[in-house]
């Protein structure tokens, strides 16, 4: 028996050792009926470098509870009557205005889980890449996502530029939410309505921690608390 889980181990490698918090939960997911969602909600900016190091940690979450969570952007920018094209500053520029409002239209217009492919696709190009018109189009492409169908094209701009009416209505939107919910920091965690934890250069105020485990736990103990009221109760 320890010769093969030594065996395993070393089978598994480098995988093992980043997964390891993952291995050892073995708690079964009951997925209760008309359930409702855990919200959870990443306040970002479509360039920063901690929402993109939040965005790749969520992605590990949602394999494990992508069916007990409603994920969603809120963006961090400055209202700003002056700016041209979106009435925001933000931080990364004008071309991190128009990734935000790619991200948020798409977030709008698609399913959920092309909605997480294409921000997982903007990452993936490099942070230079992310908000230019072609790696919306490519994303979106990517993403299995139907451009002029579904919403998001018009919504967007049909070249992608994120410029169209409707989709800095929504970046406008998006800037005055995520102050109202107090955040200012990107990456900035909230599950079901609290901030859990901070990425800001380093982890921050996470009291109850942050690796992927944490936040799958925490989600968990949330999706419990949200439906236990009709646990058993209906037929
Ligand atoms: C508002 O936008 C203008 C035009 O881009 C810019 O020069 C100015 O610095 C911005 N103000 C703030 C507070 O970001």
């Amino acid at each position: 028996m320890i010769r093969l889980s030594l065996s395993l181990l070393s089978l598994f490698g480098a995988a093992a050792a980043a997964y390891q918090p993952l291995l050892v939960q073995s708690e079964p997911q009951v997925i209760f009926k008309d359930d409702v969602k855990v919200p959870v909600t990443l306040g970002v900016m479509s360039r920063c470098p901690d929402a993109l190091l939040c965005e790749s940690v969520f992605d590990h979450v949602l394999k494990r509870v992508a069916n007990k969570v409603d994920l969603s952007l809120t963006f961090i920018g400055t209202p700003n009557a002056s700016e041209p094209n979106f009435g925001v500053t933000c931080m990364h520029g004008p071309e991190e205005c128009a990734g935000n409002v790619q991200e948020l239209c798409v977030m709008k217009y698609a399913p959920a889980e092309h909605f997480w492919e294409f921000v997982q696709c903007q990452n993936y190009q490099g942070r230079e890449k992310i908000g230019l018109p072609e790696t919306a189009l490519q994303c979106a492409n990517s993403a299995k996502i139907d451009w002029e169908g579904s919403g998001a094209g018009t919504c967007t701009g049909l070249d992608g530029s994120g410029k169209a009416a409707e989709g800095v209505q929504l970046l406008q939107d998006s800037v005055k939410a995520t102050r109202e919910l107090g955040i200012q920091k990107s990456c900035t965690i909230m599950i079901n309505g609290k901030q859990v934890c901070i990425h800001d250069g380093t982890w921050k105020q996470c009291e109850n921690g942050h690796s992927v485990h944490d936040f799958v736990r925490q989600i968990n103990e949330e999706y419990r608390k949200l439906n236990s009221e009709t646990d058993g109760d209906d037929d």
